[in-house]
């Protein structure tokens, strides 16, 4: 599916977290969303998806604006994604297979031995043949995470949205499933936004990347193109510099107040 995201701005209360965020996305692509913490990525995720409306522009699926549709148009067209979000835990009380089931009979009325087939399918997809009866709690973070994976595309999605896939694991596992990643979105041409602040997962699995500041959209190009780059800001950010035009300071202590709950 094409994604068009024109002028999208997302407000609370007085604070303003997206402004004019502007940017396409072509079908089969991999689009990688970077910045800083705090700069708005899973912000901006939860607008392309739908889970909020954004308070001014319009994020169009193949043409259509989700930002006007009602709640029963956007679930039909939510059938047709998948979903890997940040803290977005598998159910602790179900297991392997249970969890990348659980899409499965939400949306669509299969019987029983389709729905195992199709969860074997997934599971032997992100290298976890076998390990449908196991508990979240019997297997590795990285284990978890391609659950994850393998739940988010158990209806084999046309969107695939990720936030932060591989946050939490040590740079071994994490390189795997950005591998993985590169291997699932290249072979199915699922257009992929995925959200990160490493470097490394951002430069090996996209096609296009966005760097966003403060809720704006202040670079967007291929990989090579930010590679090449002397903007101070890009370079800043993929060098990691600790000084440069980003006020790290600043960045750190709204950190600090959102994770106390202070606004
Ligand atoms: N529901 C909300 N209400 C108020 N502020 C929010 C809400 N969601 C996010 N924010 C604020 O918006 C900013 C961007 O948050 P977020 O999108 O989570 O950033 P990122 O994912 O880039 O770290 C943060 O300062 C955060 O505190
Ligand atoms: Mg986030």
């Amino acid at each position: 599916m094409k994604i068009e995201v024109g002028g999208v701005e997302q407000r609370y209360g007085p604070r303003c977290v997206l402004k004019g965020v502007t940017f396409t996305i072509e079908t089969g692509e991999t689009v990688v969303i970077m910045g800083g913490s705090g700069c708005g990525k899973s912000t901006l995720l939860r607008v392309l998806s739908g889970i909020e409306r954004p308070t001014a522009g319009s994020v169009r699926y193949d043409g259509e604006d989700i930002a006007r549709m009602s709640e029963a148009e956007l679930d039909r067209l939510r059938k047709r994604w998948g979903f890997c979000f940040q803290g977005g835990a598998l159910f602790g009380s179900l297991t392997v297979g249970q969890n990348v089931a659980f899409p499965i009979r939400e949306h669509a009325d299969l019987g029983e031995k389709v729905i195992d087939i199709m969860v074997k399918m997934k599971l032997d997809m992100v290298g976890l043949t076998g390990f449908g009866d196991l508990k979240p709690s019997q297997i590795s973070g990285g284990m978890a995470k391609r659950v994850a994976l393998a739940r988010a595309m158990a209806l084999d999605p046309e969107v695939l949205f990720m936030d932060e896939p591989s946050a939490g694991l040590d740079p071994v596992m994490s390189a795997a499933i950005d591998q993985l990643i590169l291997d699932l979105t290249k072979k199915t041409k699922i257009t992929t936004i995925l959200v990160t602040h490493e470097m490394k997962s951002a430069f090996t699995v996209a096609d296009r990347m966005i760097l966003l500041h403060e809720g704006v959209v202040v670079a967007e190009g291929k990989p090579g193109d930010f590679r090449a780059s002397r903007d101070p800001l890009i370079r800043q950010f993929i060098d990691g510099q600790p000084d440069g035009p980003i006020p790290l300071r600043r960045h750190r202590d709204e950190y600090l107040k959102s994770m106390m709950g202070a606004e």
